[in-house]
């Protein structure tokens, strides 16, 4: 199941992407603007894994028949996208939080957040390679007890995922109008 494998590898993309941010400051001597090349590259990249990290590994979920790779995996794949994904954008943000772009990388670092505390969660119940509960193996009322946790849980997380893509859809569509093509 989740063994961490995957933060281990966002880890380091994570400082592969650090390294290649420190070389082009080096090499421009500025920091990167978020509408310049490099910057709005990083915005479109890290969103667009935003988005794979929002659809992908629930229509895995819904396709229960599915062969297209096991549950565990493609929940590992939701974990290094939804973390590589907003390290993007982060660095895409140009370090300037105002008005609605602010407030949507905001919403972004929550919802990162409540990734992590719905991970530890989630490793609390037992399940097989592809997902499915195991009943009995923990006591029935602590598996209980966890399966409503995760339910609370998903309440919270879903709505937060959908509050930011609006954000960031309306932040892309300013951006691209207002930075973009009146430029
Ligand atoms: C969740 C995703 C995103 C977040 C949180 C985000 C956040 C930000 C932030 C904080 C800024 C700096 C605003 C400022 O200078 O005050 C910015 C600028 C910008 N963003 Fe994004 N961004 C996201 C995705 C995107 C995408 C996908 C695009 C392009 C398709 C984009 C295009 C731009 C542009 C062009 C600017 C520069 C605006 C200007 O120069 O005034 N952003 N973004
Ligand atoms: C851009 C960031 C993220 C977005 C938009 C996002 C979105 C979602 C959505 C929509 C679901 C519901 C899937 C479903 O039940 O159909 C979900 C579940 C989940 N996410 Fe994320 N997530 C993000 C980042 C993360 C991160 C960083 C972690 C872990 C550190 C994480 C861990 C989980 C876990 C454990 C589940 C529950 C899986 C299950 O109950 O089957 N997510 N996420």
């Amino acid at each position: 199941m989740l063994r961490g494998r995957e933060l281990w590898l966002a880890a380091i993309t994570i400082i592969l992407l650090n390294l290649i941010y420190a070389g082009v400051i080096w090499w421009t001597r500025e920091v990167p603007a978020s509408g310049d090349l490099f910057g709005h590259s990083l915005g479109i990249l890290g969103f667009t894994f935003m988005l794979m990290t929002e659809t992908l590994y629930s229509l895995r979920k819904r396709s229960r028949n599915a062969r297209w790779g096991r549950m565990a995996h493609w929940l590992e794949f939701h974990i290094y996208t939804g973390l590589v994904g907003p390290y993007m954008v982060l660095l895409h943000t140009s370090w300037k939080y105002n008005g609605l772009a602010g407030i949507t990388t905001l919403l972004m670092v929550v919802i990162v957040g409540s990734g992590f505390i719905g991970r530890y969660i989630y490793t609390r119940v037992p399940r097989t390679v592809d997902g499915t509960i195991i009943e009995g193996r923990a006591s029935e009322a602590a598996l209980r007890k966890a399966r409503r946790m995760l339910a609370l849980w998903h309440a919270i997380h879903i709505p937060l995922g959908v509050a930011m893509f609006a954000a960031a859809f309306l932040h892309i569509g300013a951006a691209l109008y207002y930075a973009t093509f009146l430029k």
